[in-house]
């Protein structure tokens, strides 16, 4: 039988499943069976000639020479850059600077007109996300939020959780259409997930409450709450500050720096509030018309000219600091 990741994944969520309903003898079964077909996956991938390629050591993503075209419009244009294991990144750029078009493209919500997407999933596996379809890109790891919060409104909160844990359910069409015990097992261990989800993101007292009518920055926590139903190894948060007062700001900046912990994962995020960037950030990319500008510490990133000038809207022979420029006769 040909051996898939996805298998071998599978086989992984039904161990901890069993783990936690406390069934030690299944969750000792489904180990065995998941590190027998896993070893058996290495070893094929192995003979095959190489598809993928190793990443750089201590590199989650990288990105080369991506190119996102829509008709005449150069959305992104030969973007390159490397996101490292367990960093929080932050792309950073004017309106209009292609930084949701990046984020869509690592998400394969478009398919890139030209480059390359690495990313090294759950398993350690490199992963060529272009091959990727959409829905699957998540089941190697990668979530994100929306610039317009994507929530649906007139579910729950608990509910628009559940529904984002529906695809680490290891339960196969039969046992869900004939509603089989395993099911309700399953369903019990999520639900108790994603209260546990709540209760870390505090929105338990919310749990019952339809989503509509909630206030937006409730929502936006729903919306990151979910991206933590979802096994995370790269979280992308595409403007989580816009529409946030300075108080929720503060907050929202602590909560990403406790997700990174908790959940041991990396943080790529887009945010125009320049105060979180340079406080949270251990690495920025500042991009303008799609091109790189810099990738550096805030501190570089922040003092780069290029940066400034696409910032302020200024040419490369216009002045930022009158000091600098001041010449005497
Ligand atoms: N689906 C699309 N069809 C045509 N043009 C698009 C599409 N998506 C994005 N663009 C164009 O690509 C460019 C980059 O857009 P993008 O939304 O990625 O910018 P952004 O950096 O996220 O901007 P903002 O900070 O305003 O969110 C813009 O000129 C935009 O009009
Ligand atoms: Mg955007």
């Amino acid at each position: 039988m040909a051996v898939s990741y996805a298998h071998v994944d599978r086989l992984r969520r039904r161990a901890e499943l069993y783990e936690e309903l406390g069934v030690l003898e299944n969750t000792q079964k489904y180990k065995a069976q998941a590190e027998k077909y896993r070893n058996q996956f290495v070893q094929a991938q192995a003979s095959l000639p190489k598809s993928g390629r190793d990443l750089p050591e201590g590199v989650v993503l990288e990105v080369k020479d991506l190119c996102m075209y829509f008709g005449g419009v150069k959305a992104v244009d030969g973007l390159s850059f490397d996101v490292k294991k367990g960093e929080i990144f932050g792309l950073i750029g004017p309106n209009g600077a292609g930084k949701t078009t990046v984020f869509n493209c690592i998400t394969q919500f478009y398919k890139p007109t030209a480059g390359s997407l690495y990313f090294e999933n759950k398993s350690g596996q490199v992963v060529d996300l272009n091959k990727e379809v959409v829905h699957d890109v998540i089941l190697q790891g990668i979530v994100r939020t929306f610039q317009n919060v994507e929530v649906v409104r007139e579910l729950s909160v608990l509910d628009n959780l559940l529904i984002a844990g529906h695809r680490q359910f290891t339960s196969g069409l039969f046992t869900q259409a004939l509603h089989l015990p395993f099911l309700k097992k399953e369903e019990k261990v999520v639900r108790e997930r994603a209260l546990k989800v709540l209760d870390f993101m505090g929105l338990t007292q919310y749990k019952d409450w339809y989503a509509v009518g909630l206030p937006y920055g409730i929502l936006k926590k729903i919306e990151i709450a979910r991206t933590l139903m979802c096994e995370p190894q790269l979280i992308i948060l595409d403007e989580p500050a816009a529409g946030l007062n300075d108080t929720e700001t503060a907050e929202l900046a602590k909560l990403i720096r406790r997700i990174k912990e908790e959940y041991n994962c990396t943080i790529l995020l887009v945010e125009h509030d320049m105060g979180l960037v340079m406080e949270i950030c251990d690495r920025i990319c500042a991009i303008s018309f799609g091109k790189l500008l810099i990738t550096g510490t805030p501190a570089e990133v922040q003092a780069d000219p290029n940066v400034q000038a696409a910032y302020l809207g200024v040419g490369d022979d216009d002045d930022f600091d009158d000091d600098d420029d001041e010449e005497e006769d």
